[in-house]
């Protein structure tokens, strides 16, 4: 059985498909339900049996809640895809709301943390399994107009390898993952479709998905979403400074760079 955050829409609705593909069984989650249910119904014609397990993640008791349900139905969670996110554009002072920024945080963060946290012990219990974790290429980098996105990425590629080091041996199987430019709901959710880079989504998700899933099975710790977001994440961000790097995604993430090109 593959637990699946995100599943309903954009990236984590095509893992789940190729989940779904290769005979798994899945738990979708994501919080509107009649999405949830239209995707979980695409999701069945493989096969397997799929569970629509509405929750808003960024709600410390909807986690907890969920946890209960799954326990509650003895499900075995053999893969744990960690994958709803959401981004938020615009101006730190002056622009963003505040009160939109902690709940990105608690999503983006917290719902990391409280996920594992939950979902590991099981895992490392029954002899280990596959986790997935879904960062982005800007974890890698400082994010201007989306500051909080991305240090909320940061922080979970940081996470991911500590705890990833930390359980090696108890069979687990952890592979993060860091999308570029992907074409889902996300820019339009983040306020950002009027960003260059909102307005380049050159990548389908079901091609991230598919480098995700041979990530995953190969036991690769990376995988990067595109060619772009590896050159990206391997090489500019590693030979730039953090000034240097800002500087350089301030170009396409400044609202209405889109029309400025
Ligand atoms: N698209 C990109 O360019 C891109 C690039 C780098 C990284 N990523 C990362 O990829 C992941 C998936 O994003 P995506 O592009 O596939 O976005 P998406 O198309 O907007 O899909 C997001 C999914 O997460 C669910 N979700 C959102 N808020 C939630 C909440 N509070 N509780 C539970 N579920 C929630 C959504 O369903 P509901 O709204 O119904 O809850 C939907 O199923 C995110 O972690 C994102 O940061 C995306």
């Amino acid at each position: 059985m593959a637990l699946i955050t995100g599943a309903s829409n954009g990236i984590g609705f095509e893992l789940a498909k190729v989940f779904a593909r290769n005979n798994y069984d899945i738990i979708a989650v994501a919080r509107n339900e009649g999405k949830l249910n239209a995707a979980c119904d695409e999701l069945r014609q493989s096969g397997g049996a799929v569970h629509a397990f509405s929750a808003d993640l960024s709600s410390y008791e909807e986690i907890e809640s969920l946890k209960k349900k799954v326990n509650e139905g003895e499900y075995r969670i053999d893969a744990l895809v960690i994958n709803a996110g959401q981004g938020l554009g615009g101006r730190f002072i002056g622009g963003t709301d505040l009160q939109k920024e902690l709940q990105l945080i608690r999503l983006n963060v917290d719902s990391y943390v409280h996920m594992s946290k939950i979902f590991l012990p099981d895992m490392i219990k029954q002899g280990g399994g596959h986790v997935l974790m879904t960062s982005s290429v800007s974890g890698t980098a400082p994010i201007p107009f989306e500051a909080i996105y991305g240090a909320s990425k940061a922080f979970v590629n940081s996470f991911f390898w500590a705890i990833r080091n930390e359980l090696k041996g108890y069979g687990l199987n952890m592979t993060l993952l860091m999308p570029g430019a992907t074409e889902t709901n996300f820019f339009k959710n983040a306020g950002q479709s009027d960003t260059t880079v909102g307005a380049s989504q050159i990548t389908k998700p079901d091609e991230v998905a598919e480098r995700a899933w041979y990530a995953l099975m190969s036991g690769h710790e990376y995988v990067y979403g595109n060619d772009e977001a590896e050159h990206e994440g391997d090489v500019l961000n590693r030979l730039q400074s953090e000034s240097q790097k800002a500087q350089r995604h301030r170009i396409i993430s400044e609202p209405g760079s889109a029309s400025k090109k």
